[in-house]
C-alpha cells in the first residue's frame, strides 16, 4: 500500500481545548450508499498506512465492525493506537440517555477501542427516516429542537467522559443558536463541531464563532459530496470543483480542483475528512494538505466562491407543520418550532 509522501508525522497537526492534538486532515466513511462496508474499510486500512491518523466514524453508517477489523490490522509498532484520532457519532434513534450509552458502547466493541477520541450527537434532533429514504418521507414523530432533551443526550455523553470512555465531545449540524444555548447549559463544553463545510458553503459566522470559543470545527463534504446520493440533490445545488477560483487554483497548481478545496480547507482552519475509496484519491487528498499551499489572493479569490449552498438539507427531519428545511437551519436566528424555551 501506498504512503504519502513524510507520512503521518508530516501532517499539519490542530490543538484541542484539552491540549489534545488532532490531525489538520481526517477521513470520511460514509459510503453515500455508493460503497459497501467493505471497500469503505478496506480503503480506512489504506488511508491509515498512507499516513491519515483520524476517522470520522458513525453508527448510523453502518459499517464499524468493519472499520475495527481494519483498524485492528493496521494498529501495532508502526501505528500505535495512541496516534489514531478515532471519532463517531450516536443516531437520532439514541438520543435517550440509556440509549446514548448503548450506542457509544456498541461502537466502541465494532471499532475495537477502550477508548473514543471523540463522539458526537449526529443531529440535534431525534427525527428518523428509514435508511435511503427519498426526501420527502417524514417521521410522524418528529419534532423541532428541544433543549432539555438535547441536554440529557448531552449529559448521558458527559458521564461517559467523566468514566474515561470518551475524550471529547462534539456537536453535528447544529446552528450558532443551538450552540449557543448548549455552550451556555453544558458541563462539558463541545471540542468539535461537525459542519458542512466547502468552498460554496463556507458557514462564515458559526464558523468564526466556533473558533473564537475554541470549538474545532470538522468540515464535512468538503469537495461538495460529488457522489452524494439522488435524495441529497436538487436543481440548484452547484459544484464545488467548477467554481472559477478553484479551477483557476487548480491550473495554476497542476492539481485536481478536488486538491484545492482541501488545501483551502486546511489553511482556513477547519479539519477536512474527505471520502475515498480509490487509492489515488486518499492519497493526493492527503498529500494535497502537506504541499504546495494556495497563495494569499487564491485565497481571497476563493472566499469570494461562498454560495450559501446547503447541500445537506435535511429534509427527512423536518417535523409536521414544518415550513421548509431552512426550519431545521434556524436562518433567521431563532430556533425554529421550539416549544421549550
Ligand atoms: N456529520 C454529518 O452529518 C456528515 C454528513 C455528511 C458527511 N459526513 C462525513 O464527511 C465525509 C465526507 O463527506 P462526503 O462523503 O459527503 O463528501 P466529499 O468528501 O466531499 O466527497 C467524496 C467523493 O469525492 C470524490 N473524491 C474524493 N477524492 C477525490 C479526488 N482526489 N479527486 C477527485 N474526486 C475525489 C469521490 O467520488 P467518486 O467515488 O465518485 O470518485 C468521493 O466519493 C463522509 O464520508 C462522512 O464521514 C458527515
Amino acid at each position: 500500500m501506498q504512503q504519502a509522501e513524510g507520512g503521518a508525522a508530516a501532517v499539519p497537526q490542530r490543538r484541542l481545548r484539552t491540549g489534545a492534538a488532532l490531525p489538520a486532515i481526517g477521513f470520511g466513511t460514509f459510503g453515500s450508499d455508493r460503497y459497501g462496508a467493505r471497500a469503505i474499510a478496506d480503503a480506512a486500512a489504506g488511508a491509515l498506512t498512507a499516513g491519515y491518523r483520524l476517522l470520522d466514524c458513525a453508527s448510523v453508517y453502518g459499517n464499524e465492525r468493519e472499520i475495527g477489523a481494519a483498524l485492528r490490522g493496521v494498529i501495532g509498532a508502526d501505528v500505535p493506537r495512541d496516534d489514531v484520532f478515532v471519532m463517531t457519532k450516536i443516531w437520532n434513534d439514541a438520543h435517550a440517555p440509556a440509549d446514548a450509552r448503548r450506542s457509544v458502547e456498541r461502537s466502541m466493541r465494532d471499532l475495537g477501542v477502550d477508548v473514543l477520541d471523540a463522539c458526537y450527537v449526529h443531529w440535534p434532533f431525534p427525527n428518523h427516516h428509514p435508511p435511503s429514504a427519498g426526501t420527502d418521507a417524514r417521521d410522524p414523530d418528529a419534532r423541532p429542537y428541544e433543549h432539555q432533551a438535547f441536554m440529557a443526550t448531552w449529559g448521558a455523553l458527559e458521564a461517559l467522559v467523566d468514566e474515561g470512555l470518551v475524550r471529547h465531545l462534539g456537536t453535528s449540524n447544529v446552528t450558532l443558536a443551538k450552540l449557543a444555548l448548549i455552550e451556555q447549559d453544558a458541563r462539558i463544553q463541545p471540542a468539535l463541531n461537525e459542519m458542512e463545510l466547502h468552498p460554496t458553503f463556507q458557514q462564515g459566522e458559526l464558523f468564526q464563532h466556533c473558533l473564537d470559543v475554541g470549538i474545532q470545527p470538522v468540515g464535512y463534504s468538503p469537495l461538495g459530496s460529488p457522489s452524494r446520493p439522488a435524495r441529497d440533490r436538487t436543481a440548484t445545488d452547484v459544484a464545488d470543483v467548477a467554481q472559477p477560483a478553484i479551477v483557476a487554483a487548480a491550473e495554476a497548481h497542476g492539481v485536481h480542483p478536488a486538491l484545492i478545496c482541501l488545501k483551502w480547507a486546511v489553511q482556513r482552519g477547519q479539519v477536512p475528512i474527505p471520502f475515498a475509496v480509490k487509492p489515488e484519491q486518499y492519497v493526493a487528498n492527503l498529500q494535497a494538505v502537506m504541499t504546495d499551499p494556495l497563495t494569499r489572493d487564491e485565497l481571497h479569490a476563493i472566499r469570494g466562491a461562498d454560495q450559501n449552498d446547503r447541500l445537506i438539507k435535511g429534509q427527512v427531519f423536518l417535523w409536521p407543520g414544518a415550513d421548509s428545511w431552512l426550519d431545521l437551519w434556524d436562518v433567521d436566528g431563532r430556533i425554529a418550532g421550539r416549544v421549550d424555551a
